[in-house]
C-alpha cells in the first residue's frame, strides 16, 4: 500500500557502503522522471552518480563551504544525525555509494519546486525497493566552483542549468529510525 511505503519511509544519514543494484537505480530514476511538473514542461534532469568515490567527492563539495551561521536551531534527528547536528561530518551524502544530482533551468520559477516533485518520487520508489533514501539540499553551491563546472560539463548538464539538490542512496546501516510525532493542527478540512 502507498501509505504504507510513505509512512515507511526515513531520511538515512548512515550508509553500509553497499552498491545498489543498476536496475533499481533505473526504476528510482524512472519514478523521478515520472513526477509532476510546472507547466508540463520536463525542465528538470537528473545525473545518477553510481560510484562510491565519485558520490563521496561531491559530498565533500556539498559541505565544502557550509555556513552554519544562519542555522535555525534545534535538531534534525538524534537517531540519524544531520550535518546540522554533527559539525565533524564532512561529506554531505553520508558515505552513501550512489547520489542523483537533479539539474533544472536555472531561469524558471519552478525549478526548485519540480526538482523536489522528482525527489520525492525518487524516495518513495526507493523505499519500496528497501534501498535507504535522503533529499540533501545545497545544490548549487554544491557546484560553485571551478570543478563543479567542470563536472557538469563533463556530465552534459546543459548551459543556463543548476543543481537543485540530491538524493542519496544506499543501505542503512542499523536500525531504522521512528518518526518524529507529527505536530497538531497542521491539517484542516472545510466541509
Ligand atoms: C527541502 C529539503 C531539504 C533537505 N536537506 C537536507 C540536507 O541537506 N541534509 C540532510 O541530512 N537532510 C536533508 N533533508 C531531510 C530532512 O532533514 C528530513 O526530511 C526531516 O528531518 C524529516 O525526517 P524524515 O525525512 O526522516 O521524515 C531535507 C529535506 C527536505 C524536504
Amino acid at each position: 500500500m502507498l501509505m504504507d511505503i510513505i509512512k515507511a519511509r526515513h531520511s538515512i544519514r548512515k550508509y553500509t557502503g553497499e552498491q545498489i543494484r543498476r536496475d533499481d537505480l533505473e526504476k528510482i530514476l524512472e519514478a523521478g522522471n515520472f513526477a509532476p511538473n510546472a507547466g508540463g514542461g520536463q525542465r528538470s534532469m537528473m545525473v545518477a552518480i553510481h560510484n562510491k568515490e565519485l558520490a563521496a567527492h561531491v559530498g565533500k563539495m556539498n559541505m565544502a563551504n557550509f555556513d552554519r551561521s544562519h542555522l535555525a536551531g534545534g535538531f534534525v534527528s538524534k537517531e540519524q544525525p544531520s550535518t546540522i547536528d554533527d559539525p565533524t561530518i564532512k561529506n554531505g551524502f553520508y558515505h552513501a555509494p550512489t547520489v542523483v544530482c537533479v539539474f533544472c533551468q536555472n531561469n524558471f520559477l519552478f525549478k526548485t519546486a519540480d526538482a523536489f516533485c522528482m525527489m520525492e518520487n525518487m524516495i518513495l520508489q526507493a523505499t519500496e525497493l528497501g534501498i535507504a533514501s535522503c533529499i540533501i539540499s545545497r545544490g548549487c553551491e554544491t557546484f560553485d566552483s571551478e570543478e563543479g563546472r567542470r563536472l557538469m560539463d563533463e556530465w552534459g548538464v546543459p548551459e543556463g542549468y543548476a543543481c537543485q539538490g540530491f538524493v542519496i542512496l544506499g543501505y542503512i546501516d542499523g536500525e531504522q529510525p521512528k518518526s518524529k510525532p507529527r505536530k497538531p493542527g497542521r491539517i484542516k478540512i472545510i466541509e
